[in-house]
């Protein structure tokens, strides 16, 4: 078995539908160990720029476990989370069933987020976390999210960024090079799967080259919302 999960090219695909295979049934609870709960707040400020609302529709896509698509449905837009890993579905679909309220406006669809199942100017808002950065194509996704956006959508991106400061990011590679895959294997027994958040991370362009390719492709009021420093980051724009 190869050592890593990031493969270039087309082998990427399978290599990370792998990945989240295996860690489904852990992945909340080392998002919050590895991130000391903070991706709480992060998927909060995306939900108030989406600014999701009774009426609208909402797309999220690679939702993943869901975090980012119920905190929209719970705004009260029309709202479906996308994602190719049926494992991590399952367990969205699960928190769905399980959830004390009744939740009529969110559906959980699998698929591919570079060849989105929607007709163009479908959304309102459309978002997407730690999503862009584990697509074969970064670029393809960001314009996918782009085609099924409404004229005046929202487009907001959160992942992992890469800070200017570099002592700041020294410290902060060194933490997803060192703890974040000791806490992957403490946690879930699977090292290599945390190791490849760093991997992904060197063979994604960030918060900086994220924002010039939505103004290359005709975003307004394109933004980056850098936190902690840059360590993690917002890119917002709206069609
Ligand atoms: C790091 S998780 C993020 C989950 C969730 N958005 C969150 O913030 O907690 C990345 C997700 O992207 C999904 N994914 C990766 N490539 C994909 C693709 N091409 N199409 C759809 N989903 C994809 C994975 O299955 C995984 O659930």
């Amino acid at each position: 078995m190869s050592n890593t999960f990031y493969a270039p090219g087309e082998r990427r695909a399978a290599k990370v539908g792998d990945l989240f295979a295996a860690i489904a049934r852990r992945y909340d609870l080392l998002n919050d160990l590895q991130s000391f709960g903070l991706h709480r707040l992060w998927k909060r400020h995306v939900v108030e720029l989406a600014a999701a609302k009774s009426g609208g529709h909402a797309l999220d896509l690679c939702c993943g476990t869901g975090d980012i698509a119920f905190a929209l449905a719970k705004n009260g837009a029309e709202t479906t989370g996308l994602d190719f890993s049926e494992k991590m579905l399952d367990v969205a679909r699960t928190r769905l069933q399980n959830s004390k309220f009744k939740i009529h406006n969110l559906k959980f669809l699998q698929g591919d987020a570079q060849q989105v199942p929607f007709p163009d100017n479908s959304f309102d808002t459309v978002t997407v976390g730690y999503g862009l950065r584990n697509l074969t194509s970064w670029e393809k996704g960001l314009s996918e999210m782009i085609r099924v956006a409404k004229p005046g959508g929202r487009i907001v991106v959160l992942d992992f960024g890469k800070p200017e400061n570099p002592l700041w990011r020294k410290i902060y590679f060194t933490h997803l090079k060192c703890s974040v895959p000791l806490i992957g294997l403490v946690f879930a027994g699977n090292p290599r799967a945390y190791a490849y958040i760093l991997e992904s991370l060197k063979h994604y362009p960030a918060q900086t080259i994220v924002a010039e390719k939505m103004r290359s492709l005709k975003l307004q009021n394109v933004r980056v919302i850098n936190l902690l420093g840059g360590a993690m980051a917002i890119n917002f724009g709206e069609k």
